[in-house]
């Protein structure tokens, strides 16, 4: 069976990450939560002091990327792998709201991209690949076989968040969520580097009032027929 490559961009809590898990799951492929490793880095700038409320002290950050390692650890409970930031465990340290108010600072340092961007390209140099984030389809794979492009209204995505995050304990107000969310589309979106842009082969979809099993259905018709077509070309 031909393998693909799949890239799926889009803002904050479109519900990427579950489509690529089904997808990947589905299609038996590996699937990479790029933003998990941005959010490492940035776990990795605030332990070490390199804030000082959102100034961050990006030469320091970018001196000591040589002493940052990244790797993923599969969690046979998730049905995912967990970042693991220099041998450590933080997949749950590094979704918390304070690394979210900092992580688009640290995505916007061109080292850190050139970094990470060399070690995902590396994960889906054998295809059968599931990556999700904001620049797959536009710089990490360009030309990866499907590009999917999510989203969803800024209130749609913040509830979803919100919920994410009271489900698990945390003490946060809807507000303080809903303004992240509009904050990081908006960094994310006017960066310099490898800004959040629509590849323009992608597929747009706007989930805002589908469900998740309507999503994956159609989702799914989309990488078989993907599949398919490079079966016949033998491409
Ligand atoms: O997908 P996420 O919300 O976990 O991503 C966290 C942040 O990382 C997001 O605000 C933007 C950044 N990011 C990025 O710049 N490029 C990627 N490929 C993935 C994430």
């Amino acid at each position: 069976m031909q393998k693909i490559t799949i890239a799926i961009d889009g803002h904050s809590s479109t519900g990427k990450s579950t489509i690529a898990r089904q997808l990947a799951k589905a299609l038996d492929y590996i699937y990479v939560d790029s933003g998990a490793m941005y959010r490492a880095v940035t776990l990795y700038a605030l332990r070490n002091g390199m804030f000082e409320n959102d100034t961050l002290q990006g030469e320091k950050l970018i001196a000591a990327l040589p002493e940052i390692t990244l790797r993923f650890g599969k969690n046979d409970s998730q049905g995912k792998a967990d970042m693991y930031l220099n041998g450590e465990n933080v997949e749950k340290s590094i979704r918390t709201l304070e690394v979210s108010g900092k992580v688009s600072i640290v995505a916007a340092i061109a080292e850190v991209r050139k970094k990470l961007v060399e070690q995902q390209r590396e994960m889906g140099r054998d295809k059968g690949v599931v990556m999700d984030g904001r620049d797959i389809g536009t710089v990490v794979f360009p030309d990866a076989d499907l590009k999917l492009f999510i989203t969803a209204s800024a209130e749609t995505r913040a509830q979803r968040r919100y919920k994410e995050l009271i489900d698990r304990g945390d003490q946060v107000s809807f507000d303080e969520v809903l303004e992240n969310v509009r904050k990081r589309d908006h960094l994310d979106s006017t960066r310099k580097e490898s800004p959040l842009i629509r590849a323009e082969d992608a597929i747009a979809i706007d989930n805002s009032h589908m469900t998740i099993e309507e999503q994956f259905a159609a989702i799914m018709d989309r990488a078989r027929a993907c599949i398919s077509e490079k079966q016949e070309s033998g491409s």
